[in-house]
């Protein structure tokens, strides 16, 4: 099924308004992605602190704590500042496998104060899971939490 991106986009803008802390905003997201996708085993945050990929607000299986830049997904994601969709993470080179149901991931960069400081990853247990449409959806989002996340 289709997700419906608009409906999402303005569920996470109430959240959004209703506490921009990045911790609950964060926490809630992630539930909602969770709850929302379908065919999804990992669904959050991972934020830079003292220069390491640090997991943040998430829903899934326990994971990686830390990720360095330019390792994995989430750090390539982060030191290249670009979106990852990967159909096949056995085919993506240093791939870090925190749940081994996942095979399909997409990752988005976060800014903060214009500088890449933060990711969304999402995993699915389906191959090619991720679209040009969940792409879109999600890169909106992602700008949404820019604009209304509270760091402190
Ligand atoms: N697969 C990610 C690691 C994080 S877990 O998927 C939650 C990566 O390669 O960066």
């Amino acid at each position: 099924m289709r997700t419906d991106y608009h409906l999402l986009t303005e569920q996470v803008r109430q959240l959004a308004q209703t506490e921009g802390w990045y911790a609950s905003l964060f926490a809630n997201v992630s539930a909602l992605l969770m709850d929302t996708l379908e065919d999804l085993n990992w669904a959050g945050f991972y934020i830079l602190i003292n220069g390491q990929l640090t997991v943040g607000p998430f829903q899934g299986k326990p994971a990686c704590i830390h990720i360095a830049p330019g390792k994995g997904v989430c750090g390539t994601a982060l030191e290249q500042d670009e979106i990852l969709v990967v159909p096949d993470v056995h085919a993506f080179p240093g791939h870090i496998a925190c749940d081994s149901a996942s095979r399909s991931e997409i990752v988005l960069p976060l800014h903060r104060g214009g500088a890449a400081a933060a990711v969304l990853d999402i995993d699915s247990p389906r191959l090619s899971r991720f679209s040009e449409e969940d792409r879109e959806g999600l890169a909106g989002i992602v700008k949404l939490l820019e604009d209304h996340v509270v760091w402190e």
